[in-house]
């Protein structure tokens, strides 16, 4: 690997999450469903409010720049608050926004957070305006110039963008992560043959269960070497596995915290691996920081506040490496 700082381009949409914390959004239970009761024509009273961007990639961009890689973020973003807030965010981050087409008929997704007192949340939902599956706006030369390319959440471009942009990736010999997410496992068929050209496949359990058999993190990850050279399949609390073909880790929990907020967990992990993959860190190393990264984001509200900063001290956690 060269001396130069490899150039990661994290794509797709951003938002601004405003969280809300009230007494008053009490859990109440009909039947099997909880509830919070919002009754109308009441003022209510909101005692913590919590200003935080979000988005997948928005997210991951943060994690690249606060390790001191080249984080470049592109997507379409609009002239409203909710996409000036984005924008501000990240390029106090460092991160560069140069490739962000802003254009009035776009507009970034805007959630509120109804954190209720016993730590459940009730999310309102914006998703924005993004561009469409044809992908106007995005610079398909800039993903051919990346190192490596993050795209995630790609909203209304939905599955067939992601193939256009992996494809951009392919001509380039530019690498790519991919975490996917509901829409893309909506759609398996189109998944796999997109995945011929991924590097990392990063997942949770749940997920990859729906793409490939195994019933451990183990024999769900020896299935995906089949889709992918480098595959991790994470479980929450419980742990992860992961391999690059020639060893297998399978690390436990980093730290046993006070969960706060788990919004960002996934990215924070995803993201957190590759920012020491990319530097040619190994898997297990990689798989500490990806632990310590998530671990962190979860003991605060929002999904960048936790995000480590370069030159943070990592302690030991339970971790093996084997080999395949
Ligand atoms: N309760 C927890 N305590 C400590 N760490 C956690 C907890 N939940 C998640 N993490 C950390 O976050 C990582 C990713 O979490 P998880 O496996 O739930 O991914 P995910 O389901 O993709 O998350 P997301 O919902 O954000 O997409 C875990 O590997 C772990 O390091
Ligand atoms: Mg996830």
């Amino acid at each position: 690997m060269s001396n130069k700082l490899p150039t990661i381009l994290s794509i797709g949409k951003a938002t601004q999450d405003v969280f809300l914390k009230s007494e008053e959004f009490d859990p109440h239970k009909e039947g099997k469903v909880m509830y919070t009761h919002l009754p109308l024509g009441v003022k209510m009273e909101v005692e913590d409010v919590t200003f935080a961007t979000g988005g997948n990639a928005s997210n991951v961009a943060v994690t690249f720049a606060r390790q001191g890689l080249h984080a470049k973020y592109m997507w379409t973003l609009g002239d409203d608050p909710a996409s000036e807030t984005v924008l501000h965010d990240l390029d106090r981050e460092g991160v560069d926004t140069s490739l962000v087409v802003q254009d009035a008929k776009y507009q970034a997704g805007y959630s509120v957070i109804m954190i209720a007192t016993n730590g459940e949340r009730t999310i309102l939902n914006h998703r924005g305006v993004s561009t469409g599956p044809r992908g106007a706006g995005i610079d398909f030369k800039a993903i051919e110039a990346a190192d490596w390319i993050y795209p995630t959440s790609l909203a209304n471009g939905g599955v067939e963008l992601l193939a256009h942009i992996v494809n951009a990736a392919r001509r380039g010999d530019t690498k790519v992560i991919l975490n996917p997410a509901g829409p893309e496992l909506a759609e398996p068929v189109k998944l796999k043959a997109i995945l011929e050209d991924v590097d990392v496949l990063v997942m949770n359990k749940e997920e990859m269960s729906q793409l490939v058999e195994g019933k451990t993190l183990e024999e769900l990850v020896r299935h995906g070497l089949h889709l992918c050279p480098v595959v991790i399949v994470s479980d929450g609390p419980n742990g992860v596995v992961a391999s690059d073909g020639k060893t297998i880790v399978t690390a436990g929990m980093y730290e046993d915290v006070p969960v706060i907020d788990r919004t960002g967990a996934g990215d924070a992990f995803a993201s957190g691996f590759l920012s020491q993959w990319v530097q040619g860190k190994s898997l297990k190393d990689s798989i500490i920081f990806a632990s310590a990264n998530s671990t962190s984001v979860v003991t605060k509200i929002g999904a960048k506040e936790g995000i480590l900063h370069q030159g943070v001290t990592l302690h030991d956690m339970p971790i093996e490496e084997k080999h395949l």
